[in-house]
């Protein structure tokens, strides 16, 4: 059976991604920070491992423990919703080293296996946030379009080796633990001149309606893995393919 590795499997798109394609007959490992009970059901095709995308020893540690794979997704991320000035260094320096550094790293780990392999394809998990600002996510929005020209660059030198690299745009999906999640690990101290403009903004994120599922971002990446003609960057999710749209960017 193929083998993919899924990181961030703790809860929201990891965890459906590593459901999708155990329905569909792969051996998935999917990794997280605190491997628990109950997260995932029980699957004789499962591996949980721990893995801390941000810590180099846990990294190898991971990919020593799965064994040869045939696909990674970076799907771990965590997001600043703030003003710029609410937020501090020390948040984004965490960002860039969940969204960007970790993915590189994770990449740059598994090439070789894939390199000698002649094949092994490479999923991001990206964000629309790069194809049309939203207010309150400057940092974060950064972190993510930095991933896309890593990852489409990196897309040129892997394909010498029959390796590909894909993005997966998913657009809003406040059905996941995101926004929770990062006002847990980063705060929300909005500075006083942005207090109504950061409140709106966010109440607007979590209400949005035409919105993202995680299944919808776990159909994207099956696409992204195992259809070889699958464009650069694939759009999960109607919102997303709206915005696809009104930035004209065709999915190529
Ligand atoms: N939700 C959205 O609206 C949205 C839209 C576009 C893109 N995205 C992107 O989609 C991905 C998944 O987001 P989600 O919506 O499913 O959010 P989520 O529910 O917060 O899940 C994020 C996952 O990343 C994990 N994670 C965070 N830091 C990590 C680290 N240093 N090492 C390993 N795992 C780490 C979290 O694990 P812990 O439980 O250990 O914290 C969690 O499992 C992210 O890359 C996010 O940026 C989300």
């Amino acid at each position: 059976m193929p083998k993919i590795l899924i990181t961030g499997c703790s809860t929201g798109f990891g965890r459906a991604i590593a459901e999708h394609f155990l329905a569909r007959g792969w051996d998935v490992v999917a990794t997280m920070r605190t491997p628990r009970e109950g997260i995932l059901p029980p699957h004789e095709a499962l591996t949980l491992l721990p893995l801390d995308v941000t810590d180099p020893d846990d990294i190898t540690a991971a990919l020593s423990s799965a064994g040869p794979i045939d696909a990674l997704v970076n799907n771990a991320g965590v997001g600043l919703l703030n003003a710029l000035e609410g937020a501090t260094p020390d948040n984004m320096r965490a960002v860039f080293a969940t969204n960007v550094f970790g993915p590189i790293a994770l990449t740059r780990a598994v090439m070789p296996q894939f390199r000698e392999r002649g094949a092994g394809v490479v999923v991001n998990i990206s964000s629309t946030v790069t194809l049309k600002p939203l207010p309150a996510l400057s940092a974060y929005s950064a972190s993510k379009a930095a991933l896309n020209a890593f990852t489409e660059s990196f897309a040129i030198e892997a394909a010498l080796f029959g390796v590909r690299a894909r993005l997966v745009l998913p657009g809003l999906a406040p059905s996941t633990a995101f926004a929770q999640n990062a006002v847990a690990r980063m705060g929300l101290d909005i500075p006083a001149p942005y207090e109504a403009f950061v409140t709106e903004t966010l109440e607007g994120l979590q209400t949005a309606t035409e919105v993202t599922t995680s299944e919808d971002v776990a159909q994207a990446v099956w696409q992204a893995v195992t259809d070889p003609d699958a464009p650069m960057k694939i759009p999960a999710g109607t919102d997303a393919e709206s915005w696809f749209n009104e930035v004209g960017q065709p999915v190529t």
